[in-house]
């Protein structure tokens, strides 16, 4: 009889997820091909960056790829955090007053991850350049908390199953050279989380992005045969995401050589829109995903000038 009644469970369960499209509804499309809507940081727009709360938002209004900033505790945990710092996104200084460095600062890698499990996350507090959204989740009384990788995974893996659909990942590993000197692989952390997950595998939903060049191509020498694209994200040089000259790189000569290891470029906004970024990448084989749409009135801009995807904070517009 169990035998049975499993079986007619199994049959409800799976007709049920093909019952529902995993087509996105909403597809953004420039006549050519598809555009993908990348949610930053989660629905960061109207919920704190990068919480779980966030991410579950963001998948239910069926982007493409859903973004985690990785950053690793002290015990080599992954955790999804955009800065190195804990100060600017969650109370640290009120929990563990006495454990910043000598600059003033805390650092996520100077704690083990059952410590930052103690933390609750609020709004961003200030940021260059960054939206601060002000009041909506009183800061220091929220009941959210700076979640690992893995746990981001099994979040999208699980309502990507719920919701019969397939939306994929995009982490970014932030500093790794500050990482590398402060003893940490990010690139063998990333890749043994991805493995546990089959992430690894060809075709897999996922684009692995950096700032830094020398993350990315090391990547590219290690796993010579991984189909996982990268993404070279472009700043502005006074951010000083990494020794590299990002003025340089938008050139034809440092898009060519992107172009050796990179299957797009996540340029800064304001680049595409003051030079034709996008068309000399695509002349040297790039896809170009932009961050970070905040205001709707600038996709169609976008749209005319060839972008292919979009990094925003308002994944649903
Ligand atoms: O990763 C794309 C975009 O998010 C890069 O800027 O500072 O928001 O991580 P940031
Ligand atoms: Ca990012």
């Amino acid at each position: 009889m169990k035998k049975i009644f499993f079986l007619s469970l199994c049959a409800v369960i799976t007709s049920s997820c093909i019952h529902f499209s995993t087509q996105n509804p909403k597809r953004l499309t420039k006549g050519r091909e598809d555009i993908l809507v990348i949610a930053h940081r989660g629905a960061s727009g109207y919920l704190p960056e990068h919480t779980l709360e966030s991410v579950a938002l963001a998948h239910g209004f069926d982007p493409d790829y859903i973004e985690p900033d990785l950053v690793v505790t002290r015990d080599d945990h992954l955790i999804v955090l955009h800065d190195i710092h804990l100060e600017n996104n969650t109370n640290v200084e009120e929990v563990f007053p006495k454990r910043k460095r000598s600059d003033g600062r805390w650092y996520a890698i100077d704690f083990s991850l059952k410590e930052i499990k103690k933390l609750s996350v609020h709004e961003r507090a200030s940021q260059k350049g960054d939206v601060v959204f002000k009041n909506r989740f009183p800061l220091n009384k929220s009941s959210f908390k700076v979640p690992t990788f893995e746990e981001y995974i099994e979040l999208v893996e699980g309502l990507n199953i719920s919701r019969g659909r397939e939306i994929g990942i995009y982490p970014e590993i932030k500093a790794p050279a500050f990482h590398k000197s402060e003893g940490k692989d990010t690139i063998s952390l990333l890749m043994n989380t991805l493995k546990k997950y089959n992430y690894h595998k060809e075709n897999s939903r996922i684009f692995i992005q950096c700032f830094d060049p020398d993350f990315l191509k090391e990547f590219k020498r290690r796993y010579p045969s991984s189909s996982i694209k990268l993404v070279q994200l472009i700043a502005d040089n006074s951010w000083k995401e990494s020794p590299h000259d990002y003025d340089a790189m938008r050139t034809k000569e440092g898009l060519s050589k992107v172009s050796e290891y990179a299957y797009a470029i996540g340029p800064w906004i304001p680049f595409v829109l003051k030079e034709d970024l996008i068309k000399d990448a695509h002349s040297h084989g790039l896809k170009v995903h932009v961050f970070t749409l905040r205001d709707k009135k600038r996709l169609s801009e976008l749209i005319e000038r060839g972008v292919d995807g979009v990094f925003t904070d308002f994944p649903d517009l």
